[in-house]
C-alpha cells in the first residue's frame, strides 16, 4: 500500500507529535510511524521538568491546558552538599522567569489525543522501518504494519525517532561528525507512591554518589541515585533504595517511604551528530543528540528543534523557499550546543567520578561553593535552568 503525505515523521515521542501538530496548525498533513504500542509511549516514564520556553510554545499551540491543571510551577531548585542547603530562586535571577513540573509522557498523552482528535495520522506498532531516497525530492518511509507493507511517499521525512532510531543510521558514511562523551555512571530512577519531602527539587551532591528528589504530583516521588553505569534494578530492591536515598538526601529527618511504582535505570552520555540534516532528512530531538539528565534538558531540547523545523517546513511548502531548511541545522546547533554545555557541567559539578584525585575533588568542591555564594554564579545556574529565551 502506498500513502502519499507531505511529511513522513518517523517516532511518535515528544519531539514527533509535536511537529506533527504544529503543522498542522500551518495547514500541513503528516503521517507519524512508531514502533512502539499507544499504551507504551503512553507509560514510559522519562524526564519531568519544562523550560519556561517549552511551556510557552506547547500554551501557543493550545497544548497546554492539562498542563496548567496539573502540573506544578517550581520557582527555585535547592542545591545540598556537605550538609549545606542552598535554594537558587528562579524569578528572582531571572527577571521573573521559572519551570513546570509535568512528566513527558502526559505531554505525550495530551499530544497524542490532540493529533487523533484532530484527524490525525499516528501509526503505532511499525515494524521494519526504513528510510530512502533521501537526497531526491520524493523521500520514501517503508515499513510493515500488521504484515502489510505500507510505502509513505512525501517531501520531507522528519527523523523524530530518538538516540536507537533507523534514521541517524540511514545517512551515509562520513557526511555526519560525532562528538561525544560518555560518562562513568548511570541513574537508578524510580517513581513512588510517596509524598515529596519537599515543594521543590533537590540536588544532592553526597561522597556516596549523586542524588536527586523530584515530583510528579502532591502524593508521587520521582527519585534518582547515580548508581554504577552497568548497575541493573534486580541489585536494588526497594529497601536498598529507600536507604541510599535516605543517606543521600535524608538531611538528618527520614524520607516518606512508599510502593516504588516504577524502577529503571538510564546511563549517562553527551552526544552530538553534525549536521542535523541530509538531503530531505531532518533529524529532530535525542535521534541527533543526548544530554546527560542533571539538568533535563533533553525534552526541552526536542521541543526548540522542532519549533524551529515546523517553521523552515511551513515556508518550504508556502513558497517554495528553502532558506529556513538549509539553515535548520545550523539555527538548532547553537542552542543544542548551549544546554549540553550546561548538562555536562551540572553533571560534572554534582556527582562523583571514580576517577577524581583529591585536587579533581577539592576543585569541584570550590565549583559548589561559588555557585551557592556568588549571585552571578547562581544566576547562569538559574538561567540556564529555566532555559534561555529562544533567539528568534
Ligand atoms: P524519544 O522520546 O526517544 O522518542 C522517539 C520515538 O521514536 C519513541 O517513541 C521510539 O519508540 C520511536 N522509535 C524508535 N525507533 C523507531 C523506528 N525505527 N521507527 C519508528 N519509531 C521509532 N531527560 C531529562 O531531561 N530528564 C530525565 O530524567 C530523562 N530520563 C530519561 C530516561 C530514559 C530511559 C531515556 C531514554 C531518556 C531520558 N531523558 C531524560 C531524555 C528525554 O526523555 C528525551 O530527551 C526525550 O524523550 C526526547 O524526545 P524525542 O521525541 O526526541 O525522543
Ligand atoms: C527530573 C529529571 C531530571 O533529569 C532533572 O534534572 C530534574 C527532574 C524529573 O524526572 O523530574
Amino acid at each position: 500500500m502506498r500513502i502519499d503525505t507531505p511529511v513522513a515523521i518517523v517516532g511518535a515521542g515528544p519531539a514527533g507529535l509535536l511537529l506533527s501538530h504544529l503543522l498542522h496548525l500551518e495547514g500541513i498533513e503528516s503521517v507519524v510511524i512508531e514502533i512502539r504500542s499507544r499504551d507504551y509511549v503512553e507509560h514510559r516514564v522519562r524526564a519531568g521538568v519544562l523550560e519556561q520556553g517549552t511551556v510557552d510554545v506547547l500554551d501557543e499551540c493550545g497544548a497546554a491546558e492539562r498542563m496548567h491543571r496539573e502540573g506544578l510551577v517550581h520557582r527555585g531548585i535547592e542545591l545540598r552538599f556537605d550538609g549545606r542547603r542552598h535554594r537558587i530562586d528562579f524569578p528572582g535571577l531571572t527577571g521573573g522567569r521559572s519551570i513546570v513540573v509535568y512528566g513527558q509522557q502526559e505531554v505525550v498523552k495530551d499530544l497524542i489525543r490532540l493529533r487523533l482528535a484532530a484527524g490525525g495520522r499516528i501509526l503505532f506498532e511499525a515494524d521494519d522501518v526504513s528510510v530512502h531516497d533521501l537526497e531526491s525530492s520524493a523521500p520514501r518511509v517503508r515499513f510493515l504494519k500488521g504484515g502489510e507493507e505500507i510505502e509513505l511517499a512525501c517531501r520531507i521525512v522528519a527523523g523524530c525517532d530518538g538516540f536507537h532510531g533507523v534514521c541517524r543510521e540511514a545517512i551515509p558514511a562520513g557526511v555526519l561528525s560525532f562528538y561525544e562523551r560518555v560518562y562513568p555512571f548511570a541513574w537508578l530512577g524510580i517513581l513512588a507512591q510517596a509524598p515529596p519531602p519537599s515543594e521543590e527539587l533537590i540536588y544532592a551532591c553526597h561522597e556516596r554518589g549523586f542524588a536527586l528528589y523530584s515530583m510528579r504530583s502532591p502524593a508521587i516521588s520521582r527519585l534518582y541515585l547515580q548508581v554504577a553505569p552497568d548497575e541493573e534494578t534486580v541489585n536494588w530492591p526497594d529497601a536498598r533504595i529507600w536507604r541510599e536515598l535516605n543517606r543521600r538526601l535524608g538531611d538528618g529527618a527520614r524520607l516518606d517511604e512508599g510502593p516504588i511504582l516504577e524502577k529503571g535505570v538510564t546511563g549517562m552520555r553527551s552526544f552530538i551528530a553534525e549536521p542535523m540534516q541530509f538531503g530531505k532528512l531532518f533529524l529532530a530531538g535525542d535521534a541527533a543528540h543526548i544530554v546527560p539528565p542533571t539538568g533535563a534538558k533533553g525534552l526541552n531540547i526536542a521541543v526548540a528543534d522542532v519549533r524551529v523545523l515546523s517553521r523552515a517546513i511551513a515556508e518550504y511548502f508556502a513558497s517554495g523557499t528553502e532558506t529556513l531548511l538549509k539553515a535548520y541545522s545550523q539555527t538548532c546547533l547553537k542552542r543544542v550546543w548551549r544546554a549540553e554545555r550546561f548538562s555536562w557541567w551540572m553533571t560534572a559539578m554534582l556527582h562523583r567520578f571514580p576517577e577524581h584525585d583529591g585536587f579533581q575533588h577539592r576543585l569541584q568542591r570550590s565549583e559548589l561553593d561559588y555557585v551557592v555564594s556568588s549571585r552571578a554564579a547562581s544566576a547562569s545556574l538559574a538561567e540556564n535552568y529555566v532555559g534561555l529565551p529562544f533567539d528568534t
